[in-house]
């Protein structure tokens, strides 16, 4: 089968992760959550006591030295940050409030998108999310998505997806934090989020998470039938799988 890299980039709380998790079930190929990544490295950092604002070149060492694995035959596959699962803190408050000054750290980002790519070349038919998938990642993938939604929509979502795992919520301090971070993720130099001239761009201020999915699932399989796959090549380096 040929290979079918779909990529969703957007920003926080677009509904892209769930999007992109149930998009890649329905068409039956696997799903990354790259978010998880800056996340599990921010994680590695804080708990070894490096801040990655204050101490970028630090940060950037633990980032080169760390081994991140994913393990495929869970649903959504669980991160592994040297061998430690470390799914329990990626949406810790101390993680959240620091992972965008490590996203912005040119090394760091050096050495994600070259494992992204690796993952692309190991698991050819993946649906992938980010911010910079379909822009730096995977230039030449078969669909690329942009969603976007306004920010009050995007931090209620957030907030009912921490209170569905049993956290805390204040929405107010949640979209204050989100167009901060949408300002630092679009403002930084390397892999900024943008929306890439090729994206098929989406507005799901209005939508709920069913509709959406059903419309991509549509676009997809008029752009492409999923079985065959796409022949464009999905750009993205050689190497060892992780
Ligand atoms: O999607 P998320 O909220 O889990 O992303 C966490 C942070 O990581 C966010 O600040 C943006 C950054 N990120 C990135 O810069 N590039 C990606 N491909 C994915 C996430």
């Amino acid at each position: 089968m040929q290979r079918l890299i779909i990529t969703m980039d957007g920003p926080a709380g677009s509904g892209k992760s769930t999007v992109a998790r149930q998009l890649a079930a329905r068409l039956g190929v696997e799903f990354l959550d790259t978010g998880a990544m800056y996340r599990g490295l921010t994680a590695l950092c804080v708990d070894q006591g490096v801040d990655p604002e204050a101490e970028p070149s630090q940060a950037a060492a633990l980032a080169a030295d760390a081994h991140l694995h994913f393990d495929w035959s869970q649903d959504p596959p669980r991160l592994y940050v040297n061998d430690r699962d470390v799914n329990h803190r990626l949406r810790d408050t101390d993680v959240t409030s620091r992972v965008s000054a490590l996203a912005s750290i040119g090394e760091v980002r050096k050495v994600l998108v070259a494992a992204q790519q690796r993952i692309g070349e190991a698991h050819p038919r993946l649906v992938t999310e980010g911010r910079d998938q379909g822009s730096v990642v995977f230039p030449n993938a078969c669909v690329k998505f942009y969603l976007d939604a306004e920010p009050p929509v995007r931090a209620r979502r957030r907030a009912d997806q921490l209170r569905a795992l049993g956290r805390e919520a204040n929405e107010a301090d949640i979209l204050d934090q989100l167009v901060q971070r949408d300002e630092r993720d679009a403002a930084r130099k390397t892999g900024p989020l943008t929306c890439p001239e090729d994206a098929h761009k989406l507005d799901t201020t209005n939508m709920t998470l069913d509709a959406v999915v059903d419309y991509c699932e549509q676009y997809v399989r008029q752009q492409v039938d999923p079985e065959v796959g796409c022949v464009r090549s999905a750009g993205g380096a050689s190497g060892g799988a992780t």
